[in-house]
């Protein structure tokens, strides 16, 4: 028998698909509803949708069928009804050119969904890098109310007594091999015991950054962000979100009353004081441009000059992830760094951030967790650089890099590519020397690979193998979150729209500041006129096309600008 459409339209009322008759389009959707086996009182309860992200091609997810039955356990236990979609999933090492080409295309595709199914409240499993900001930022964007469930950290693996985690000591492993230390035969055991367990890179990487972020932000539950993947709380936090999910829909909390200004900054104190990934500097500013929410890479110098690192983890310093967890997690973070945080900011807990921090403290591990009188670093881990080679900003994760080479003016060692690079840096006939700068170009957000996570450029072996270990290196490239050195990255504009990247030539002279927070091109700009940069092609069709047409510089977190709230009309190439 129809039921009257009307009142405030909730679970599968909501967003009736159009035949111009909405009483019709309620019976067919039942009706269709109850060939999968629901009973009529089961569609009549509260929907939440579960978005699920689990691939053959992510590692990371590879747990979710029993997160999301942990999800599903708590939604119906607190009388919803749970309804499973699918949408993107973006497994970092499986993606090609890279995987942040495609956070733009999973958040379009998690928007969209959320906003076309009818769904009271939607639950956001995700956790591998990308999955996090593209889930955010979709859900920041469809505004309905939204919680997110992070993957949680895989576990290390120990090897001849050594623990092992990814991916900070693949890089490290990687090195020694490139150095001649470690033998073909290691290197391959290595290979097998970097990840071994479900769950999200064990260090401090974009991952585990993220999933950080997160929490600060409060878009997931408190203490949840450092959970191990495999471990019984990680089950645990999930049906305590399926259940949330129900209070957040009942009180229709969305995402705009969570994602605020302070809340912003709530998270980028967080990001310095964890030693945070560079990376994430990309993602938040693209989740807060969803809210309407700009950041000034000079608000992030301030919050960074004023943020001690707390937080002793890898790419950083010895721990992992599952340390933290065992250390007090986020919590334990948040706590220290309460003097500096906005605490009326509200969490989908359904509380605020200070009356969480009002809650007695649980035990902390100081050698993971400092206290901030005590710092690990007295001050953030990234920094903002501006200058000639980057009028719009450079990242430059300090934290990560050898001091001995913050302030220093090099020679100019330039590949123009991703490709170039690759031909010629193991060149034995290669003219560098450890006091050069290494210059990517072309591996931007424009450019043809996509701004991949190849600001990590190797040491040429020759150096390497002479036990050269770190040098400045520059590009309008990422870095993987888990990498370290004395990197200068997200130079903006990138080489790909014509910034001064483009114009470095082979000889040219760079000076870093790492104290005045500069980057220039020692070169003058009357040479600087007269050497012309030709603009990256235009890929003829598809999803490429479009992202290369819309895709923003990293200075607005390379989002596309039609989709962030307040677009900003044809700025791309600044
Ligand atoms: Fe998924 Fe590192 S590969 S988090």
């Amino acid at each position: 028998m129809p039921e009257p459409v009307g009142l405030a339209p909730h679970g599968l009322r909501l967003g009736l698909t159009n035949y111009g008759d909405p009483d019709f389009a309620l019976y067919l959707r039942r009706s269709f509803a109850r060939s999968m086996g629901y009973s009529l009182e089961m569609l009549q309860k509260p929907v939440i949708g579960i978005a699920d992200t689990r691939s053959g091609f992510n590692n990371c997810h590879r747990h979710f069928p029993e997160l999301i039955e942990a999800v599903k356990r708590g939604v119906l236990a607190a009388g919803g009804l749970p309804l499973v979609f699918p949408t993107i999933s973006l497994g970092e090492v499986f993606l090609n050119p890279t995987s942040l080409m495609f956070r733009n295309l999973m958040a379009m595709d998690t928007e969209e969904m959320i906003r076309a199914q009818p769904m009271d409240a939607v639950v956001l499993v995700g956790g591998c890098d990308k999955t996090v900001p593209a889930q955010l930022m979709g859900a920041i964007s469809a505004n309905r109310p939204a919680i997110g469930l992070v993957a949680g950290p895989m576990l290390t693996a120990r090897w001849h007594g050594e623990r092992l985690g990814a991916c900070t000591d693949c890089r490290r492993y990687w090195a020694k091999f490139r150095a001649g230390e470690v033998t073909p035969a290691e290197i391959d055991e290595v290979e097998g015991n970097l990840a071994t367990t479900a769950g999200t890179c064990a260090v401090m990487g974009t991952a585990s950054t993220m999933a950080s972020l997160a929490e600060a932000l409060g878009m997931i539950l408190p203490g949840s962000a450092a959970i191990p993947a495999v471990h019984a709380d990680r089950l645990r936090a999930a049906e305590a979100t399926g259940r949330a999910a129900l209070r957040l829909a009942a009180e229709r909390l969305t995402p705009d009353r969570i994602v605020t200004p302070h809340a912003v900054e709530n998270a980028l104190r967080v990001l310095m004081a964890i030693g945070g990934s560079t990376n994430a500097v990309l993602h938040l500013t693209a989740v807060a441009g969803r809210a309407g929410i700009d950041i000034d890479l000079k608000k992030l110098n301030e919050i960074s000059d004023s943020t001690p690192v707390i937080v002793d983890l890898k790419p950083t310093g010895p721990h992992y992830m599952e340390d933290l967890f065992a250390a007090g997690g986020i919590g334990a973070v948040l706590r220290e760094l309460k003097p500096m945080l906005h605490l009326e900011c509200q969490t989908v807990a359904g509380e605020t951030l200070g009356e969480r921090l009002a809650a007695p403290p649980g035990p902390v591990d100081r050698d993971v967790v400092r206290p901030l009188a005590e710092p690990l670093q007295p001050v953030g881990g990234l920094v903002a650089l501006f200058g000639s080679l980057a009028p719009k900003g450079a990242i430059f994760k300090r934290s990560a890099a050898d001091p001995k080479l913050f302030e220093k003016e090099g020679r100019a060692v330039v590949f123009t590519s991703l490709e170039d690079l690759s031909a010629r840096i193991d060149d034995p006939d290669l003219d560098v020397t450890q006091d050069d700068f290494l210059v990517l170009q072309h591996a931007g957000p424009l450019s043809p690979s996509g701004m991949p996570e190849a600001g990590y450029l190797p040491i040429p072996q020759k150096l390497a193998r002479a036990g050269v270990r770190d040098m400045v290196r520059i590009s309008d490239a990422r870095m993987s979150g888990t990498a370290y050195g004395s990197i200068v990255l997200h130079v903006t504009p990138d080489a790909a729209s014509g910034g001064p990247l483009a114009k470095v030539r082979n000889g040219d002279r760079i000076r870093l500041s790492v104290k005045e927070r500069r980057i220039d091109l020692l070169v003058a700009p009357e040479e600087l006129a007269r050497r012309k940069a030709p603009p990256a092609p235009v890929p003829e069709r598809g999803y490429a096309r479009l992202y290369r047409r819309e895709i923003l510089q990293a200075d607005r977190g390379c989002d596309f600008d039609f989709l962030r709230k307040h677009p900003l009309g044809d700025s791309r190439a600044h």
